[in-house]
């Protein structure tokens, strides 16, 4: 079914891209790492964007939305870009900008879900409702790798991310609390 809803065509179109300049960065990222545990755990991330990338298609494909030429190129070359600079800037700052990267991103699967409700559609909220968990899991993996390193009161005052800013309201300990059954609902700003 075909929909005509520019904002969630063209999130949908950016996500595509996005995931892939993720993936491609995570390459880097993990290549850079010393820890062969970090190193595994990075790469489990990179195959988590892989699959996202994947699902976020499946769904444009059922839609007829096109893959957007212009955001491939841009995000291919953002990727490709900080993939490289990884090898070069240390250990902090890839862990502390992927982790506020991932936090600006968990919204945005959220965000999709509510444009898709807007036009009837339903049937995606499974995949999005889990896609949007796993990028706050990513956050928090991030966070917890660098939380106590030296640097990361400056760049949290700095960047606004960090041991106490997140950029959305997902609450890990909510989703993973059996007992829990009402559903929360995330990103409302
Ligand atoms: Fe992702
Ligand atoms: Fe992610």
């Amino acid at each position: 079914m075909k929909i005509n809803h520019p904002a969630l065509i063209n999130s949908l179109r950016l996500a595509y891209s996005a995931e892939k300049a993720a993936a491609y960065a995570y390459v880097g990222h993990a290549r850079s790492l010393k820890n062969p545990d970090e190193k595994v755990a990075v790469q489990q991330i990179e195959n988590d964007e892989w699959e996202h990338r994947k699902n976020v298609l499946r769904i444009m494909q059922q839609h007829e939305v096109s893959v957007s030429k212009y955001f491939e190129f841009k995000y291919n070359l953002i990727g490709l870009l900080i993939s490289f600079s990884c090898y070069f800037i240390g250990r902090f700052m890839p862990y502390f900008f992927a982790g506020k990267l991932e936090s600006g991103n968990v919204c945005e699967y959220f965000r999709m879900m509510k444009y898709f409700h807007s036009i009837g559609i339903t049937k995606h909220d499974k995949v999005l409702h889990e896609m949007g968990i796993k990028e706050k899991e990513h956050e928090v993996f991030f966070l917890e790798m660098i939380k106590d390193e030296k640097w990361m009161p400056l760049f949290e005052k700095i960047f606004n991310w960090g041991v106490n800013n997140s950029s959305n309201d997902v609450d890990l300990e909510i989703e993973n609390d059996p007992n829990y059954s009402e559903k929360k609902e995330y990103c409302k700003n």
